[in-house]
């Protein structure tokens, strides 16, 4: 099938062209991304492939929809970006990944807490400045800290697999508790409890309607004075402005995210020449309790494996007339 792949870097480009030899799909590569502006470039290509920034709306799907695209291969987990409802009514079929690599999120999630708590960062610019003071790079122990995980799928359970190896209780918080996690003695509670008892609350739910600004203004009330707050999910699960204020009183002490609500237009670029225009990123940026990563959980060269070859296997299923497992459905 022709596919036109929006939003591509080098790295996806060698690992889907090395995949492809199994597959004899015809591919495209397009650096930009997916937008209503964009979208004239899948003008004759039946699949569109394209990532988490790219964005996948009305608009979009109307004019890529006019043009002959009849498949979105999504090339991650989430598919927040793309309006299924629209997609279903111009039936364009959407499939994703759901799972590539739930270790590479789970493993990054630990390192934000490590760097974090460590105060990694810190020392790893001390040192090489000659300074070897270790005013202010005080941790804690993770053993014997409780950690909240909210969400508990294949993340969250890698996630909660991982801490409880460091010793630490966990809670957990989902619409579904898992068993794997009851096995290893997590303990499920409502999303306050977990709130008002977690040292370390990580987030590995997916970004829905019902979980947009989970993290609020009004949630963070329950946050013991100090907590730490992991996000590898989706920017769109925290209100920023309301953990800004929250890192200013003291009740978020350390804040560790490698998504961003607007993380659009930023994450993935090299903008080092220009100067960021969003506010509220360049004031989190500021705080020293703060470590931010752009969106590189995922990117382990296991997870870019498996994402080519379930990419590619998606879209060979779906242009065989086949049932694909990971289609995606408006509900
Ligand atoms: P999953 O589908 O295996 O697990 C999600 C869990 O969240 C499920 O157990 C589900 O029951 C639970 N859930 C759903 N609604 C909930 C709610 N309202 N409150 C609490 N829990 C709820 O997904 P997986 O693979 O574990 O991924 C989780 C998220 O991680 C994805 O949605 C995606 O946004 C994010 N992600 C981030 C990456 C990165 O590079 N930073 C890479 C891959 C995924």
């Amino acid at each position: 099938m022709k596919i036109a792949f929006f939003n591509t870097k080098r790295y996806d480009q060698r690992s889907f062209v090395e995949i492809n030899a199994d597959y004899g799909h015809e591919l495209t590569f397009f650096e930009p991304r997916l937008t209503p502006d964009t979208a004239s470039l899948a003008s004759g290509f039946p699949a569109v492939c394209v990532f988490i920034n790219d964005e996948v709306g009305e608009e979009t799907l109307r004019a890529i929809a006019a043009t002959g695209t009849q498949l979105i291969a999504l090339r991650c987990a989430g598919f927040n970006n793309v309006n299924l409802d629209v997609a279903q009514d111009l039936g364009i079929t959407v499939v994703r990944v759901p799972a590539y690599s739930p270790y590479a999120v789970a493993e990054h999630a630990v390192g934000l807490i490590m760097t974090l708590n460590r105060k990694l960062y810190r020392a790893y610019n001390r040192v090489r400045d000659d300074n070897f003071a270790l005013d202010g790079l005080l941790g804690f122990d993770l053993h014997g800290k409780t950690v909240g995980v909210v969400g508990t799928g294949k993340i969250g359970q890698c996630f909660a697999q991982i801490m409880n190896g460091f010793g630490c209780k966990i809670l957990a918080y989902d619409v579904r508790p898992n068993p794997v996690c009851q096995e290893i003695g997590v303990e499920y509670v409502e999303l306050p409890m977990l709130l008002t008892r977690s040292d370390i609350i990580s987030l590995h739910c997916p970004l829905l309607p019902s979980t947009h600004h989970l993290i609020n203004e009004e949630s963070l009330q329950h946050l013991r004075p100090g907590a730490m707050l992991i996000n590898t999910s989706r920017g769109g699960l925290i209100d920023t402005n309301a953990v800004i204020e929250a890192i200013k009183s003291g009740r978020v002490g350390y804040f560790g995210i490698d998504v961003y609500e607007r993380e659009g237009g930023l994450f993935f670029e090299d903008l080092s020449d220009t100067v960021i225009q969003d506010d509220t990123f360049q004031l989190l940026q500021s705080f020293p309790n703060v470590v931010i990563t752009a969106h590189q959980a995922f990117f382990t060269k296991e997870a870019l494996h498996n994402i080519a070859k379930t990419t590619l296997s998606n879209i060979s299923e779906v242009e065989a007339g086949q049932d694909c497992i990971n289609q995606v459905k408006s509900i």
